[in-house]
């Protein structure tokens, strides 16, 4: 496994690459589910890489850029195990050098969600996976459903952008008790650890409601809000029904995909969640 740090280095390797080029892009501190994404990749191309790089512009002010966790050794341990070819683990000056004045928008979809309570995150996102796609490019990229409506913006730049490659989106991993795998999870006490998985317990809630046939978008936003105030220490940001493709929030019943997605805090800690109810698979 080469470890590579300067775009000039890759762009040489690159060169040197015959048959497909899978890149996975993480911030690191690896869980199982980036690694579901590292073995989607493997399983699909010649060769892999995984870029690890806690990008600055997609956070904001208040936010966790500083103490967002980093363990560099145990993530190239975990990658190497997996027989990942090549890491791209380039510095903030080097994906930003000074003078840097160029970032990637995606309007409509990345406007509501995470994109209204996170201000500029999706921007920082989108410049950033198109500067690795340009550094590293790649027939096919590897992102988490986890992260849906990043999936989203991803799906639109490509597509409105004509970037010459293929999204590929894994389903999210989950702990035992229903709580997805998350770098931030590391955050969380003991104690609200043991809270946590009740955000699955509440896409559950609402996804039972709809296979009992309720399709108003209002029961199942209702049906998520119950449920996580049953839990003290969960302080709900957001619940989310709406058009899986839009991500327009929905008013009425609707036959289409439906992504429910919500965020909620444990104290400093906020994590987010999603399912997508459709009446095929249910
Ligand atoms: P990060 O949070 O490190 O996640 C890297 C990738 O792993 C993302 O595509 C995310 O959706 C996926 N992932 C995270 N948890 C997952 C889980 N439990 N199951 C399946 N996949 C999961 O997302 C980012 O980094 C950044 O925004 C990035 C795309 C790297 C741009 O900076």
């Amino acid at each position: 496994m080469q470890i590579i740090t300067t775009i000039a280095e890759f762009r040489a390797v690159r060169a040197a690459v015959h048959g497909a080029l899978g890149l996975v892009p993480t911030m690191g501190f690896l869980h199982e589910g980036h690694l579901s994404l590292v073995e989607r990749a493997l399983s699909a191309n010649a060769q892999v890489a995984v870029s690890i790089f806690v990008n600055p512009t997609q956070f904001g002010p208040n936010e966790d850029f500083s103490r967002y966790p980093r363990d560099t050794d145990r993530d190239l341990a975990l990658l190497r195990k997996e027989g990942v070819q090549w890491v791209f683990m380039p510095t903030v000056e080097e994906m930003y050098p000074q003078g840097f004045q160029t970032y990637v928008e995606v309007t409509g979809v990345s406007q509501g969600l995470e994109g209204e309570r996170r201000p500029g995150h999706f921007r920082g996102v989108a410049t950033v996976v198109t500067k690795l796609f340009n550094i590293v490019q790649p027939d096919r990229a590897y992102f988490g459903q986890k992260d849906a409506q990043q999936v989203a913006v991803i799906r639109r730049m490509v597509a409105d952008l004509a970037m010459p490659l293929e999204i590929v989106v894994v389903p999210t991993m989950r702990a035992d008790d229903g709580l997805a795998l998350s770098s931030r999870n590391t955050y969380l006490s003991e104690e609200q650890r043991s809270a946590a998985p009740i955000v699955y317990r509440a896409l559950m809630a609402a996804h039972a409601r709809y296979t009992a046939g309720d399709r108003e978008p209002e029961h199942l936003r209702a049906a998520m809000l119950t449920t996580l105030h049953t839990e003290p220490l969960a302080k709900v940001e957001y619940v989310s029904a709406a058009d899986a493709d839009s991500l327009e929030e929905l008013t009425a019943s609707s036959v289409r995909p439906i992504l429910l997605s919500l965020a909620v805090r444990f104290g400093r800690t906020r994590l987010i969640d999603n399912l997508v109810l459709s009446q095929s698979k249910n």
